[in-house]
């Protein structure tokens, strides 16, 4: 795909370096929570899906060594990362290919298990991607999701999404419908949690300017324009909801973690 025709992807390929040197630490609790959950059929390849540079990737092969692994993600600068990390870790049962989340059951049938962190909340039909998911599962596998949920509370990420959303970046309601298709889709709940852990940053501004240069915001601007942003950044700078704790500036944002297991399962 052309870059030049899909900012989300234009966005990521910027922001990959970067994600891996400020966010992937921070996110690290959070992924090592999210593999610890993950529980895949004994048997059949694990997808594994908006791979990022590829943290998950690590955790999940050192959990399950031997298992293939075929990792995608639609920007190819964090393929590229991924690959590079996942041949110097040495795993040779690791695939990674450029491509969209939900489509896994074009390329995989009877899946082990699915996994995916912190992108379902960014794709533009996350409903149509666990549909996929489900699809590409073997009968006892299962699908482990990580996301950031629809603001819950005064988390210093919720207090952000609010005033993009004001500012009209309105993301669809996804999160109850999909649990109330989820029989439809041949899935049942297994695990619903809410996942925080203490996130610091040297100040309020260092985190806006990852967010914007390693992050999701720079597909935030394309889609809003560099003028609404700059009053989003106004807005939360003035109100953001870091605690200050010695020189850190501290939030606990609250990550939503299901596992999904196939509904006809023994
Ligand atoms: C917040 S990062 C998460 C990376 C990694 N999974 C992690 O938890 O650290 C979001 C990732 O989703 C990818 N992404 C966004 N939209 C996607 C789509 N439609 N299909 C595949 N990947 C997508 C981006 O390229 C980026 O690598």
């Amino acid at each position: 795909m052309n870059p030049d025709h899909d900012p989300s992807q234009e966005a990521w390929n910027h922001a990959a370096r970067g994600y891996l040197a400020y966010w992937s630490p921070r996110f690290e609790p959070y992924l090592r929570r999210a593999v610890d959950a993950f529980r895949p059929a004994p048997l059949g390849p694990l997808a594994v899906e908006g791979c990022g540079p590829g943290d998950e990737i690590l955790l999940i092969a050192r959990k399950f060594p031997e298992r293939a692994i075929m990792a995608t993600d639609q920007s190819p600068a964090m393929v590229e990362l991924a690959r590079r990390r996942a041949r110097d870790a040495g795993l040779a049962s690791v695939l990674v290919a450029e491509d969209q989340a939900g489509q896994v059951a074009g390329r995989i049938r009877q899946a082990g298990g699915v996994f995916s962190s912190f992108v379902l909340q960014l794709l533009p039909n996350p409903m149509g991607a666990v549909a996929d998911w489900s699809r590409a599962l073997r009968r006892d596998g299962s699908i482990t999701v990580l996301f950031w949920p629809r603001h819950t509370g005064s988390s210093a990420f919720s207090r952000l999404q609010r005033i993009l959303e004001k500012l009209e970046d309105q993301r669809p309601q996804w999160e109850e419908p999909v649990l109330e298709a989820l029989y439809r889709l041949g899935l049942r709940v297994g695990l619903d949690e809410l996942v925080s852990f203490d996130m610091e940053h040297g100040s309020p501004e260092e985190c806006w300017q990852q967010l914007l240069d390693s992050g999701p915001l720079r597909a935030v601007e394309r889609r809003i324009g560099k003028d609404r942003l700059a009053q989003a950044a106004s807005e939360w700078l003035d109100d953001h909801g870091f605690e200050r704790r010695g020189n850190a500036w501290v939030h606990r944002p609250e990550a939503r973690l299901w596992v999904l297991e196939r509904s006809d399962r023994d």
